[in-house]
């Protein structure tokens, strides 16, 4: 099918990357439609660890061609930083491999200032954000005075760089924040345009002439479901848009693309969110730390970016259905079973409780869901390692009811099951 699209079903780092990269491994295309260096995307190829913030991650498959879209917003350092990781590891970041939209938005230090002064000034009620400038980049974006990559080719780029400094700096005098000096920010950003202008391209083009001569194209969601600035958790959400639809807005494709579309969502086995907000199937003490692990493997539950612990829960079966609604998915990948592995029973939320009444559905318009209480559903768990399986067949029976139910709660599919971090640790149950 020409277009993938593979969404986060949770509040982000399902493990999509290593669900991209096994998509990638028939693919032409990788794009990332949203988001910037927020995102954490792990891909384990053997001793390799990849973790990739901005550029997709199918680009560890040499046929592929990497794309940043027009729904991203783009810290030139971080690009940097990963081309440099992806070179030493022998992958070509050429520009004929790594494209970026023209109209994507710049991320700069003001941006990443002002995210720090704002969190700082929201005190308790802070929404726990990465700190990356996210917010205010794409503030600037519907504000419209953002600076698109398309801007690092105009000759006038370093007094529009001075004028978004001095602008930022009004506001970080504001909120009693230093301010920067424009001076170095316009010379580095004046260096990075010079080295990125070849990858800069009208992407939305190149992905409609690759849909039309029958070329593949995944289209990397980053974040997740939950996270959408219209249907996640607001306010504790991210500023972009994180679901499937935002894949065709993010990358410029029209509603032709979405036709024949497949939409994978990506599952965790359990429940994680790093930052504030509502999490209503929330465990804590001897159970959390089972779930999230000490921190010693790069696979524990410690943010990509942030390397905060993440807040860890039973699989949220009302938000899992919701997911299933909002981005049209078809089929679930469901991620690190085998951390469940050794658990005697395991929870499955499948609806909210309040003064009595049952929800099925997500209740609209609470940004605190804690009135609302959750009802599980117990089911046994399985003490075989199954982090050497790669058949359905070969799973222990309560695994398979466990996924049985995940699918009869979601009403589609699971398609594959990832049982480790490593490439092939994944059972495909086509
Ligand atoms: P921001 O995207 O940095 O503005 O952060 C807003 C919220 O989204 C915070 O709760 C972050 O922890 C969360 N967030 C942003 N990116 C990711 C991600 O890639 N994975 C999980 N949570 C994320």
């Amino acid at each position: 099918m020409p277009l993938q699209i593979i969404v986060g079903a949770q509040w982000g780092d399902e493990g999509k990357g290593r669900i991209v990269d096994w998509f990638a491994a028939q693919g032409d295309f990788s794009a990332r439609y949203n988001g910037g260096d927020n995102a954490g995307h792990t891909v384990t190829v053997g001793s390799r660890i990849f973790k990739l913030h901005l550029i997709p991650s199918g680009i560890i498959h040499p046929q592929i061609v990497a794309i940043l879209g027009n729904g991203m917003v783009v810290n030139p350092h971080t690009l940097f930083d990963e081309m440099d990781m992806l070179r030493q590891a022998g992958i070509s970041v050429s520009p004929e491999r790594l494209r970026l939209s023209y109209a994507a938005h710049l991320i700069t230090p003001a941006h990443q200032a002002l995210d720090k002064a704002l969190e700082a000034a929201r005190g308790k009620g802070n929404l726990g954000t990465t700190g990356r400038g996210i917010g205010p980049a794409y503030t600037d974006k519907t504000t419209r005075r953002g600076l698109r990559l398309a801007d690092m080719l105009a000759p006038d780029f370093c007094e529009r760089i001075g004028d978004h400094v001095a602008e930022a700096n009004r506001t970080l005098s504001m909120l009693g924040a230093p301010g920067l000096d424009p001076a170095p920010v316009c010379e580095q950003y004046r260096e990075f345009a010079g080295r990125l202008k070849s990858h800069i391209a009208d992407t939305s083009l190149e992905l409609h002439a690759a849909l039309q001569a029958g070329k593949t194209v995944l289209a990397e969601g980053a974040q997740g479901t939950l996270l959408d600035i219209d249907f996640g958790t607001y306010p504790f959400v991210t500023s972009s848009s994180t679901t499937a639809p935002g894949a065709l807005t993010g990358l410029g494709l029209g509603l032709d693309a979405a036709r024949d579309a497949r939409v994978i969502g990506v599952v965790k086995a359990f429940q994680t969110r790093v930052g504030s907000g509502p999490f209503p199937t929330e465990v804590f003490d001897d159970l959390a730390l089972r779930l999230r692990g000490t921190g010693e493997h790069p696979w524990d539950e410690y943010g990509t970016t942030t390397g905060r612990p993440r807040r860890v829960g039973w699989l949220d079966g009302v938000l899992l259905k919701y997911a299933i609604r909002i981005n049209g998915i078809r089929e679930l990948a469901v991620t690190k079973l085998d951390i469940l592995s050794g658990l005697k029973s395991l929870q499955l939320c499948t609806a909210y409780r309040r003064d009595g009444k049952l929800f099925t559905d997500l209740p609209f318009g609470p940004a605190d869901l804690s009135p609302y209480e959750p009802v599980y559903e117990e089911l046994h768990g399985w003490r075989e390692d199954v982090s050497a399986v790669r058949t359905w067949a070969d799973l222990p029976p309560a695994a398979k009811t466990y996924l049985e139910r995940l699918t009869g709660l979601a009403g589609v599919p699971v398609r594959l099951v990832s049982v480790g971090p490593e490439r092939e640790q994944i059972v495909n149950h086509p």
